[in-house]
């Protein structure tokens, strides 16, 4: 699809600087040949031409089948780009303040980072969780609005393994500008290596190691830290079994319950000097993510 955005652009570019050229120049030429020249007047000469049917014609011919030229390909290009093969691969896509989630039919899911094989045509099933967001990745061509209550189907088809930036072009809040992610396009063997094992994260590990894996896996490490330094929200160092001061006035005990309460309701105990805007997890945590979440951040609360 890049290649026919891309030769339409150009022809419109080439299009106009040319016509630009051809116009200015001339009406330059054509102001320093008819000057008045000194010793002349300058009122109208009655004999000159009022009008030249033949070229007033080609100033309105020329331009419509330019015009009609420019609607064809990019209509082309619009169905194109709309019609999703009937083989692809649904990949759903969540936006959210502030990150892009992505959920496979094999049970993966990742944040800020989209895997798909290359050479295959994949379709995005996109969504939103609160506002208006755009998913953009330049590199394919490929932006669309991404909105609450709704579907969006858009999709593409990658012909080179590679990295490619994925941002979000809707203004959507204070954080905006960091809902940024990537696309990491892979051979289709290590597709089916990387969906194998993104599929069962926790295979192998104890539980606050999964949760150790997910905190990073699931984007919590963007806001919070693990060694005291506060950030977007409060640092999880030493929080568990310890007094937590509320913004309400409230001091409660970070105990299971409280740490399980602020993943899937963060916005009912906001810590003292914070700003309730972590998005909820609710529904995108699994019941065995969010015990080995808790079990993480309770191996941080002896620390203190
Ligand atoms: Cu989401 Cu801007």
């Amino acid at each position: 699809m890049a290649a026919e955005t891309d030769a339409l652009f150009y022809f419109i570019l080439y299009t106009a600087i040319f016509f630009f050229v051809l116009i200015v120049s001339l009406a330059l030429y054509f102001t320093i040949k008819y000057r008045v020249k000194p010793g002349e007047s300058a009122a109208p000469d009655p004999t000159a031409p009022t009008h030249n049917p033949l070229l007033e014609a080609s100033w309105i011919v020329i331009p419509t089948i330019l015009v009609m030229v420019v609607f064809g390909w990019g209509f082309h290009g619009f169905l194109k780009s709309s019609i999703v093969p009937a083989n692809a691969l649904q990949i759903k896509v969540t936006g959210q303040k502030w990150f892009w989630g992505f959920d496979y039919a094999e049970g993966a899911s990742t944040v800020n980072e989209m895997v798909a094989p290359v050479d295959t045509p994949i379709k995005l099933l996109m969504s939103s969780k609160d506002v208006i967001h755009s998913f953009f990745v330049p590199a394919f061509r490929l932006k669309h609005d991404v909105l609450p209550n709704r579907y969006r189907i858009g999709w593409f088809q990658a012909t080179q393994p590679g990295t490619y930036d994925l941002y979000c072009a809707e203004f959507c809040g204070s954080k905006h500008s960091q809902m940024i992610g990537k696309v990491r396009i892979v051979s289709e063997r290590e597709y089916k290596e990387w969906l194998d094992e993104a599929s069962d994260l926790g295979k192998g590990l104890t539980p606050a190691e999964f949760g150790r894996k997910l905190f990073t896996n699931k984007a919590c490490n963007t806001c919070h830290t693990l060694d005291g330094t506060p950030s977007n929200g409060p640092s999880l160092k030493g929080v568990f079994g310890h007094d937590v001061k509320l913004a309400s006035g409230a001091t409660l005990k970070a105990d299971e319950n409280y740490i399980r309460k602020s993943i899937l309701d963060p916005a009912s105990d906001v810590v003292a000097g914070y700003q309730p805007i972590m998005p909820t997890f609710q529904g995108l945590l699994k019941d065995k993510e969010l015990d080995a979440l808790v079990a993480f951040i309770q191996t941080l609360g002896v620390s203190k």
